[in-house]
């Protein structure tokens, strides 16, 4: 049995990761079911009121990955699905919690529409109002929202797999197992 991320960094993972699911099934039910759940944008304002807390937590979490590392991959793992699992992991990273979480407020600050950082206070805009970027700051989240959803469901699979099939401490890394 090999050893486990320290307790910060498994908040941290559980957090942004439980944020990062909702956020991204709030984004889908918002477009996709607008009459039915969605009709004044309620849920559209959650979505991001939700989301933008990643633009604080992301930072705190790579800072504290940069200082204390991981406890890496058992031997049981071959060097290149190792450096594999590496390679996604800066993807999830860079992609799912840094890219996608701008895109989604770029694309509001150039619709100059107002983000709320929880029901706390608002959000300066990244960029001024610009119109004629509306759709390609739309289609630029709306793009890294359908990527980062598969990017994410390998992970979860993954995950499951160390879990299930693999038995190799891999999620108890993540999970410990109490006792
Ligand atoms: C990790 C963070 C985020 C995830 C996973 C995410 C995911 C999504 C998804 C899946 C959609 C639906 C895409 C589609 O049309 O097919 C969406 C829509 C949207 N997102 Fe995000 N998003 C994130 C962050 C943000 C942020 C920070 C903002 C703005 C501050 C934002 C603003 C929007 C808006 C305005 C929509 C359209 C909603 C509507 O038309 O009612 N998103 N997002
Ligand atoms: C049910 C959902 C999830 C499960 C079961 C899960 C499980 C795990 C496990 C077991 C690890 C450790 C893997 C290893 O050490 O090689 C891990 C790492 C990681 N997870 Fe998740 N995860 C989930 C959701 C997410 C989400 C939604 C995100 C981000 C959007 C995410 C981002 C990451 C990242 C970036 C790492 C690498 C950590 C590091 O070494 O710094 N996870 N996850």
């Amino acid at each position: 049995m090999h050893h486990s991320y320290n307790k910060p960094a498994r908040v941290l993972h559980w957090l942004t990761a439980a944020i990062w699911l909702a956020v991204w099934s709030a984004g889908m039910l918002a477009v996709y079911a607008r009459d039915w759940i969605n009709p004044e944008h309620g849920l559209t304002i959650t979505h991001k009121a939700l989301a933008i807390t990643l633009v604080v937590l992301v930072p705190l979490r790579i800072v504290w990955r940069l200082l204390h590392g991981s406890p890496g991959l058992p031997d049981s793992i071959s060097p290149a699905m190792q450096q594999a699992a590496k390679l996604g992991h800066l993807a999830i990273y860079v992609v799912a919690l840094v890219a996608l979480p701008l895109s989604g407020w770029l694309w509001s600050s150039v619709a100059d529409k107002p983000v709320m950082f929880l029901w706390l206070f608002q959000m300066p805009p990244l960029v001024a109002p610009a119109p004629d970027l509306y759709d390609a700051a739309k289609w630029l989240h709306v793009g890294l929202a359908w990527f980062c959803g598969a990017m994410i469901a390998g992970h979860i699979l993954m995950a499951l797999k160390h879990k299930w099939l693999d038995h190799d401490g891999v999620f108890e890394s993540m999970w410990p197992r109490r006792g």
